[in-house]
């Protein structure tokens, strides 16, 4: 299986990977937005078609947050998540100055910590940090 790695992730391609892992649909609005202001988004294709992507935001400053890791179902576990997700990492240490201090931040969903954690990632809560919170402002309407 020959997958290709690039950064051309159309709107349309982008809504159609979080769709097939049951997340929330975006506005296409939304979906263009999202991925003209990521500082990074990375696809993988194979055979023409867009099967994975990720992306990172970033302040400038020192915060990172990976964002929408997905492998469509049918070629999940044969190491493209991974691949995605070192890309990010590797992009991130390359534009890293020397002195800086850089903090990556995720939201895994459920059962995925594991996942991530092969990257180094901690899961929190911790003995050292306090859980992650997320708002979904429909909840609070
Ligand atoms: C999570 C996801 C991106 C992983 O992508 P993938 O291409 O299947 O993962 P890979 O084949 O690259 O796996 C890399 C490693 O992680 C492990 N791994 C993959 N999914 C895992 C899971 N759910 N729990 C624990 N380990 C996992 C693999 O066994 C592999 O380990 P190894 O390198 O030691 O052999 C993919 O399952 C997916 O898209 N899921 C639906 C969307 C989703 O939940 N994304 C995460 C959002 S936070």
């Amino acid at each position: 299986m020959e997958i290709q790695y690039h950064h051309n992730l159309s709107a349309e391609d982008y809504n159609r990977l979080r769709h097939s892992a049951g997340w929330v649909d975006l506005t296409l609005e939304q979906a263009k937005e999202g991925l003209k202001n990521s500082a990074y988004v990375i696809a993988a294709s194979c055979k023409g078609e867009v099967i994975g992507m990720a992306r990172c935001l970033s302040d400038g400053g020192y915060v990172r947050f990976i964002a929408d890791v997905v492998v469509l179902p049918e070629y999940q576990g044969c190491g493209i998540g991974r691949h995605l997700v070192e890309n990010i990492l590797q992009e991130i240490r390359k534009t890293k100055k020397d002195d800086e201090y850089i903090s990556i931040n995720l939201m895994a969903a459920k059962g995925k910590e594991a996942f991530y954690e092969k990257f180094g990632f901690a899961v929190r809560p911790s003995d050292q940090s306090g859980a992650g919170l997320t708002l979904n402002l429909e909840q609070i309407k």
